[in-house]
């Protein structure tokens, strides 16, 4: 039987060899082993000379021409010209690799090729002139490399074109005519680029247009009408540019576009009524343009709709009451126009409803009592309005807010205890620059999870209650310009601001005033304003620097991702360099008892040496950093910032430091941060047993530890603790993977990249969606449509995490079969007539009955959390309280 396999594989061989030598062909199995010489492909075989079987190879039905390469996500760099010459391939994929240089003119040979994804690589230089003769591909995508120059004309001979992608490079000169021309093109993203003049007005007007992405560019002109053309239009994203003139009346053409995100840009005019025809709407953001007119109340036609977002715009009337009738309303931003009367009753309807942002309007009635009717809320902003009357008392009812802003308006009345009761309350209150009179109620004292509160600017009067020292995580406070008495609580947030918070009242005394209380009815006035205005100095000097620090450190942010790029490809040169030890900016410890331990100087000296590069995660590069002291940190260095971050820099490091408070021990706190020249750099304790990852998918091939099943159900239980107490706090984790699991010496296992949460929004314009999407593999299903990361979108990914955990399989790999990942393969081991056990790790599932029986539990509750429906998914405070119940039994 061997025997006749050899002779049969010889005759293979022999045949299509003599072929070739008869067509003059090249032989693909020399090529594949020059290739692999090159680029030293994982798995390809050494001993095996039959290469139709090599991972990532398809041949043809002859098996003679290698018809599809994917050499995908495998950390590859070289010189990928030979590729070149395996002339029959249809399909090339050699996208999420390290390789860098000119992308070979010679590809343009490969004239059968019908898909080509070089996408996030470092290909640098001109997109070659030579694609324009690969006439028979349908899909090009160039995106996430270093591209210069313009798109070539060449391309134009690309009639077949469905998928055309060359988001984030650094192409400038303009989107040419002929694009508009491509009578298959359904998807064309060219955001994060620098992209001039006008988009074609032929673009969609010819082929069934369904996804246009353009955004953070430099575009101008109108948006083309044409795109609405064919009424096909699904996703519409043109945040960041210059358009201007008109959103086109026959928007309404598209029943089935979903996403309109067009921001920031230079628009003019009205929503047009025919808005209410795009029935699929869900998304629609058109802040920070110069629109104007009425909201119109066709809004109320789209039941889809989860977001609109008309800030900073000049939009003018009543809030429609029809808008109630959005049942999937989760965020209303109206701030920044000139909007006038009452918060409308028939608005408290939106149930969904998670963020209502009036602020800065002219809204003139009252607070409806049943404001809490909508029980989602989250953030509810007022402020700067002309809002009058009371606070309603039932403002206690809001048990999910967030953040309560109310300053600037004619509030009167006094400040309900009620509020006592808004445990999740955290970001901010806001109550300040109102009529607001009588005491400050002790309930404050219950807010522990406040971080500023600010009741400045009103006539409140009587004490700073004591029970207010129950505001453990205060760090903002102003009680100025009230009328306010007596001692200030010896409580070390308050004593820790600057006395200005204080200043203007009635007669408040003690620390941080320096105006001691027993002098308080004999007051020695000359010492006391000497002592206040040398104060003020040092406030005034201190609040400048503070400025002078944001606003650097928003400059620098700006231009690292420009410059890191710049100097990846230098790279040689920087290292050469780093005996010159660039200056620190700004840096800070936030941990008192590692002061002395960290060298700042020295954190910075590691990162510029290539051998302490530890590994390169989605949002960042991380080293590994020895201080003098001996003590390891892990370092990590933010790259490819997000055009949003940098609206946000001024709140990083104080979210950082919000962050190193944040006391569990299955998370990773930022212990410290520098930044130099135009480097972020981030601080973290070093863990020795590296990653979760490494440690299921590493140990296993090289046959080192294995971790046995109570090891493993600790650190499932150690990962859902972390994120159930990130969830209590309200922090939605963006980024949940086993790459994202550290272990320390004793395997205890801490979720990192928190921050990340924090740098990033989501919700907030630019971002492209990729970028904050998570890592591939445990993406939740319906990230797709709402584009939303959700605690039952984190429960899925922990999901995905706790069946990797079982089954010790990547999230995605070939194995499964094309578009099936290990969630699909698992849900459907029941269809396929597997039993769950074969699904498990039968190296651990077969040790034991118990370890068995738990396995079993266990892949149950991974099943819940990764259901597709997200209402369906448990809570991650049940899912704790499940495996610690596995663990009892
Ligand atoms: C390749 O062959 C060598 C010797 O013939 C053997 O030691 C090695 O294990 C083989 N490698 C693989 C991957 O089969
Ligand atoms: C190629 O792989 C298939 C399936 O894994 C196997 O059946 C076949 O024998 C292999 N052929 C050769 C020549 O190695
Ligand atoms: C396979 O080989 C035969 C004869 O050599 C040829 O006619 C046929 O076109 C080839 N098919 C493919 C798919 O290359
Ligand atoms: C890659 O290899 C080709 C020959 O196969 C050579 O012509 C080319 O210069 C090489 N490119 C680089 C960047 O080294
Ligand atoms: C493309 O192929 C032609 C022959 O078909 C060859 O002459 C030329 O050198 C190739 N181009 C490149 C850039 O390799
Ligand atoms: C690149 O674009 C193609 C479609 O042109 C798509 O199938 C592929 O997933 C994209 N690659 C990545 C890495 O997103
Ligand atoms: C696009 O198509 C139109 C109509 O077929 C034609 O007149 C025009 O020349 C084409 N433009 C380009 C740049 O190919
Ligand atoms: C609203 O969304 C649901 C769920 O995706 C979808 O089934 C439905 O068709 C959408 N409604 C409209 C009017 O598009
Ligand atoms: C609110 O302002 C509008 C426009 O200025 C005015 O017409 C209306 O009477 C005001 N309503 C109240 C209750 O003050």
């Amino acid at each position: 039987m061997m025997g006749f396999l050899c002779c049969l594989f010889l005759l293979v061989v022999g045949v299509s060899s003599k072929s070739q030598v008869v067509g003059g062909e090249v032989n693909d199995g020399a090529t594949l082993l020059s290739i692999n010489r090159e680029l030293d492909v994982p798995g390809w075989g050494v001993n095996n000379t039959y290469y139709c079987n090599w991972t990532g190879i398809h041949c043809d039905l002859n098996q003679s021409f290698v018809v599809r390469l994917d050499l995908s996500r495998l950390q590859l760099r070289g010189n990928v010209t030979l590729i070149s010459e395996l002339k029959a391939l249809r399909r090339l994929d050699l996208s999420s690799n390290n390789f860098y240089g000119p992308i070979p003119s010679s590809f343009g040979n490969l004239s059968e090729l019908e898909f080509l994804d070089l996408s996030l690589n470092k290909f640098g230089g001109f997109i070659p002139r030579e694609m324009g003769r690969l006439r028979n591909l349908r899909y090009l995508n160039l995106s996430n490399n270093m591209l210069v120059g313009e798109i070539p004309d060449e391309l134009k001979s690309l009639k077949k074109l469905d998928d055309f992608q060359i988001s984030t490079n650094k192409l400038n000169g303009s989107i040419p005519y002929w694009v508009g021309n491509l009578t298959n093109l359904r998807v064309f993203t060219a955001y994060e680029n620098q992209l001039v003049g006008e988009v074609p007005d032929n673009l969609g007007s010819v082929s069934e247009l369904t996804l246009l992405n353009l955004h953070s560019n430099q575009l101008e002109g109108s948006i083309p009408k044409s795109i609405f053309a064919l009424g096909k239009l699904e996703v519409l994203v043109l945040t960041q540019n210059k358009f201007s003139g008109d959103i086109p009346e026959s928007i309404g053409n598209c029943k089935g576009l979903s996403s309109v995100r067009i921001g920031n840009n230079d628009l003019v005019g009205v929503i047009p009524k025919a808005i209410g025809n795009v029935s699929g709407l869900t998304y629609f953001e058109v802040d920070n343009n110069h629109l104007s007119g009425d909201i119109v109340s066709e809004f109320a036609q789209c039941s889809n709709l989860t977001l609109l977002n008309l800030a900073s715009n000049g939009f003018t009337g009543v809030i429609p009451p029809a808008l109630g009738q959005l049942m999937n309303l989760q965020e209303l931003i109206l701030s920044g126009n000139s909007l006038f009367g009452d918060i409308p009753n028939s608005i408290l309807a939106c149930k969904n409803l998670n963020k209502l942002d009036l602020s800065n309007n002219r809204f003139n009635g009252t607070i409806p009592s049943e404001i809490c009717n909508m029980s989602r809320l989250q953030y509810l902003l007022l402020d700067q309005n002309s809002i009058k009357g009371e606070i309603p008392h039932e403002i206690g009812n809001c048990v999910k807010l967030l953040e309560l802003q109310m300053g600037s308006n004619y509030l009167t009345g006094s400040i309900p205890s009620e509020i006592g009761h808004i445990r999740n309350l955290q970001i901010a209150l806001n109550l300040s620059f109102n009529h607001l009179h009588g005491p400050l109620p002790p309930e404050l004292g219950k807010l522990d999870k406040l971080v500023s509160l600010d009741v400045s600017n009103n006539q409140l009067s009587g004490n700073i209650p004591p029970a207010l020292k129950g505001m453990l995580s205060l760090i903002e406070v102003n009680f100025s310009n009230n009328l306010l008495a007596g001692p200030v609580p010896s409580f070390v947030p308050f004593q820790k601001s600057p006395n200005s918070s204080f200043f203007g009242n009635k007669g408040l005394c003690g620390d941080p005033l320096s105006f001691p209380c027993e002098n308080i009815n004999n007051p020695d006035g000359k010492n006391y304003h000497h002592r206040v205005s040398y104060r003020i100095i040092l406030a005034v000097i201190g609040s400048g620097l503070a400025v002078f620090i944001s606003v650097t450190i928003v400059v620098l942010l700006f231009m690292m991702r420009e410059r890191q790029e710049k100097a990846s490809k230098t790279a040689g040169i920087v290292d050469g360099a780093a005996s010159n030890q660039p200056t620190i900016i700004a840096g800070n410890v936030f941990v008192e008892n590692l002061k002395q331990a960290i060298d700042l100087d020295a954190v910075v000296k590691a990162t510029l040496k290539e051998s302490n590069k530890l590994n390169c995660g989605t949002f960042s590069t991380v080293y590994k950093a020895i201080m003098p002291s001996g003590l390891i940190l892990s370092v990590k260095r933010l790259k490819s910032m997000d055009r949003t971050i940098i609206h946000h820099q001024s709140k990083m490091i104080r979210e950082l430091e919000r962050l190193s408070k944040l006391c569990h021990e299955n998370l990773v706190r930022p212990i410290g941060f520098v930044i130099y020249e135009d480097v972020a750099l981030l601080l973290h304790h070093y863990f020795l047993n590296g990653t979760l990852a490494q440690l299921l998918h590493e140990s296993t091939k090289q046959s080192e530890y294995r971790p046995d099943w109570p090891t493993r159900l600790s650190i499932a239980t150690g990962v859902a603790e972390g994120l159930a107490f990130l969830h209590h706090v309200a922090i939605i984790h963006l980024d949940i993977s086993s790459g994202n699991v550290l272990l320390d010496a004793d395997f205890k296992p801490l979720v990192g990249e928190i921050e990340i949460s924090k740098l990033l929004d989501p919700s907030k314009g630019t971002a492209s969606i990729s970028a904050v999407a998570g890592s591939f593999g445990y993406i939740p299903p319906e990230y797709a449509y709402t584009m939303q990361v959700t605690a039952p979108g984190n429960v899925y990914s922990y999901g995905v995490v706790l069946l990797e955990i079982l089954t010790t399989r990547l999230p995605v790999d070939e194995e499964f079969g094309e578009g099936v990942d290990l969630v699909k393969w698992v849900h459907g081991a029941p269809s396929r007539g597997e039993t769950p056990e074969q699904i498990l790790d039968a190296r651990l599932s077969t040790v034991s009955f118990g370890w068995r029986k738990e396995m079993l539990a266990a892949l149950k509750v991974a099943l819940l959390c990764t259901d597709s429906t997200p209402a369906k998914r448990p809570k991650m405070k049940k899912v704790v309280e499940m495996l610690q119940e596995i663990k009892q039994n």
